[in-house]
This record gives C-alpha cells, sequence and structure tokens, in this order.
C-alpha cells in the first residue's frame, strides 16, 4: 500500500461517519463520485417510498393528505433542510424545481425595490440560473441580465441590483464566502439570491449567522433525495412578508380550502408554495433528509463538512502524485472550495468514460473539465485516493484512446 493508501485506511478506521456507507445501497465495484450530481440511493428510501404508495396512497387514498401529513410536507421537509443550512424551521419550503424557485425568488427579488432594473450574475453561472433570469427578464420592460466575472461582481452592484449567485460552483468548485458577499452587497443596497445547489450537504452553511436573505437549493444531490427530487427555497424571515411569489397558485393561498377567487398570500413562507405537492418525490427526499439529519446528530456536524474537505485534498494529492497532466481547476483551500474536484485535460470526457468502465463514476463537463463529488456519508478515503491513482493511471497508460471513450451521449 502507498503511503497515501495507509493515510487513508487510518482516516477510514477513525471515521465515526463510516457506518452510514452501508446505509446506501451501492453497487458491489462502482466507487460513485458523482453525489453532486444525483446523490446515491439510501437503503431506506425504497420502503419509505412503497409505503407511501401502498399504505397511504393505496390504502389511506385522499384521508392521506391530512392523516399522513401529506399537507405538510413541504414545511416539514423544509423544517428539516433548515437545519443543514442554519435556517429556521419557519424560513424553508421545500416544492418545485430549483429553476421553479430561482423564478419565483428572483421575481419577488426585483420586486422589493422599484429602483431594481438588472439580475446581476457571472457569466459560467449554473445555466438554468441564467436561463431563468433571461426568461424573467423578458417578462419586465426595463429589467436586464447582465453577468461579470466574479472578482468585480459585487463592487458592481448596487440599489438597482439583484445579485444572482452560486454559493459552490457546478464546475469549478469555487466557493463564495457567503457572509462576506452577503455583507458588501447588503451595504451597497444590493439584495442577493443564492442557488446552493452544490453546497448543501457538502459544506458548511450558516445562512441566518451570513445574514442571507434569499436562497434556492437542489434536492437530488447531496440530499440523496433521488432522480427530480423537489427542491427548496428559503427566505429569512423579515423579509417574507415583503415577498410575492409570481406564481400565484392555490398552495400558496392564505386559505386554500375556501376556495375564494381572488388570491390572498399565504403568511409566511407558504406563500411560496404553487401546486400540489408531489408526494411521491417528498417521501423519497425525506428519507434521504431523515439520514443525512441522523449522521449530523450522531457524528456532529463539524464531522461532515470536515471530511468532505479531506476526501477532496487525498483525491487532489493521489492525482497529482500520480500524474503531472491534468490540471486543478478548482481551489486547493478547502475554504474555499466545496466537496467535488475538477481537473482539466483535453481528453476530460474520454478519461472520465475509462474510469467509469473501471467502476469509477465522475462526470464530464464542456468543454474540457472532469469533476469527482466526495459524498461524507458514504464516500470512503480510500475510495478518494484509489480514485485518484485511478486518474493518473489511465492518462499514463493511454488508455482513455480507445475509441468506445470518445463516444458521447446524451447526458455527460
Ligand atoms: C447550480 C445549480 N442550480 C440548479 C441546478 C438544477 O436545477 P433543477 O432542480 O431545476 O434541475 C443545478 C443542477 O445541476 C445546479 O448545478
Amino acid at each position: 500500500m502507498t503511503d497515501l493508501g495507509e493515510r487513508a485506511a487510518a482516516l477510514d478506521a477513525a471515521d465515526p461517519l463510516a457506518g452510514f456507507r452501508d446505509r446506501f445501497a451501492l453497487p458491489e465495484g462502482v466507487t460513485y463520485l458523482d453525489g453532486n450530481s444525483l446523490g446515491a440511493l439510501p437503503r431506506e428510501t425504497a420502503g419509505r417510498v412503497a409505503r407511501t404508495v401502498q399504505a397511504e396512497w393505496g390504502e389511506g387514498l385522499i384521508r392521506s393528505w391530512n392523516s399522513a401529513g401529506w399537507i405538510e410536507a413541504p414545511a416539514r421537509l423544509g423544517a428539516k433542510v433548515a437545519r443543514l443550512i442554519g435556517a429556521g424551521a419557519d424560513e424553508v419550503v421545500v416544492a418545485d424545481s430549483t429553476s421553479a424557485n430561482l423564478f419565483k425568488l428572483l421575481s419577488a427579488a426585483l420586486d422589493l425595490d422599484a429602483r431594481h432594473r438588472v439580475i446581476l450574475s457571472e457569466p459560467g453561472n449554473f445555466p438554468t440560473d441564467l436561463y431563468v433570469a433571461q426568461g424573467l427578464a423578458a417578462t419586465r420592460p426595463g429589467v436586464e441580465v447582465r453577468t461579470l466575472p466574479r472578482d468585480g461582481i459585487v463592487a458592481a452592484a448596487g440599489p438597482d441590483t439583484v445579485l444572482l449567485l452560486t454559493h459552490v460552483h457546478y464546475k469549478t468548485g469555487e466557493r463564495f464566502d457567503m457572509a462576506a458577499v452577503t455583507r458588501a452587497a447588503r451595504d451597497r443596497g444590493s439584495v442577493v439570491v443564492w442557488d446552493l445547489s452544490h453546497s448543501v450537504g457538502a459544506v458548511e452553511l450558516d445562512l441566518a449567522g451570513a445574514g442571507a436573505e434569499l436562497a434556492v437549493g437542489c434536492g437530488y444531490k447531496y440530499l440523496n433525495g433521488g432522480p427530480g427530487a423537489p427542491a427548496f427555497l428559503y427566505a429569512a424571515r423579515d423579509i417574507q412578508p415583503r415577498l410575492r411569489s409570481p406564481l400565484t397558485g392555490w398552495m400558496g393561498h392564505a386559505a386554500p380550502f375556501a376556495f375564494g377567487d381572488d388570491y390572498a398570500p399565504a403568511p409566511g413562507i407558504a406563500r411560496f408554495l404553487c401546486g400540489t405537492p408531489p408526494i411521491l418525490g417528498m417521501a423519497a427526499l425525506e428519507a434521504g433528509l431523515d439520514l443525512f439529519l441522523e449522521a449530523a446528530r450522531a457524528a456532529g456536524s463539524a464531522a461532515l463538512w470536515a471530511k468532505s474537505a479531506r476526501l477532496c485534498e487525498l483525491f487532489i494529492e493521489a492525482v497529482e502524485t500520480g500524474s503531472p497532466e491534468p490540471m486543478l481547476v478548482s481551489p486547493r483551500d478547502a475554504t474555499a472550495r466545496g466537496s467535488h474536484v475538477s481537473f482539466a485535460h483535453p481528453q476530460a470526457h474520454a478519461v472520465v468514460q475509462a474510469l467509469i468502465e473501471r467502476g469509477i463514476i465522475g462526470d464530464f463537463r464542456a468543454p474540457d473539465v472532469m469533476r469527482f463529488g466526495f459524498a461524507p456519508l458514504y464516500n470512503t478515503h480510500a475510495e478518494a485516493v484509489a480514485a485518484g491513482e485511478a486518474v493518473a493511471d489511465v492518462l499514463a497508460s493511454g488508455t482513455w484512446d480507445e475509441p468506445r471513450f470518445h463516444q458521447r451521449a446524451a447526458v455527460t
């Protein structure tokens, strides 16, 4: 075993989270490093969903809206997410997709101040963030979307600006200092909408401590909610009364079952609900959230975030020890990084395909980035080292150059 391998084995032996790996149904022989894109399946999920289908839906039928707590699911799950992001239980709701929640919050943020006429983001932000902003701006004469490189972005914000920032960049893994950026933005009279999709369940978050006002995030990545899991939306308690959702569906009404003709927003965060919550998706997401909260209780959440950082560090060291070729795109400093690591290489797509054939699943992001996500609940230190050594080996051996590794599928 290499020195690095021995270090990893010692870290695994002392890992207070080690027992949680078995709580996931990971296939034999697979090293799963794509939990930043689609989290792994908790063993509990299949039973939980089956119960929701058979007992709650099959037996309970429509009574389950009350008796099985379906109607409270958006708030109940929101309160669970809140514990992972440093928010109050009444500041988060689970609903819709991240994209739809972005639309709702960006619209509400624009309406917060009559001077708002610019949505400012960075080039290369996750596409849906930019597309949603563009779509919203198209419905608002006088509102435009601008992008600026992150170094200058806060300095360019002012009272006319809504900032749209992804806390951990989906490709590079760069992490904004949420507290510093929020403070600077607020000092300039601006408001920030944070996208936490690559942060929640990956790194420490303290939205209240950071003074964050608005945020959205994804349920199917590190929260292990399953493909297309519902997303979440956060709004700080004190500004909730001033926020108006543009999607004024009945579930966000103050009294949905009064069936009145005129819309009146629900008090608080519930005003951001729109239509009927997807209960089967909620059941799967709740299983993922419960497991995460159990781990945070058992080991302490600091242990989770420290493990994320260590897994990334070991992986970087293993790649760089074995090969001079790939260029690290992610920050070396763990406090400036999320829980995924990206390397650039001209043959990144083929290298990722060759790794997948060896059972190491990462992903490719155009044009030249290979991306590896590390989930503190189920990845081991030994896996991080072995995967890093495999990246180096694929490059050194040139196996990536076999024709089958050059074929591109629809989803990379
Ligand atoms: C930063 C970011 N925002 C949003 C999303 C996805 O949004 P949605 O839930 O609408 O698919 C992703 C998906 O990878 C993402 O990386």
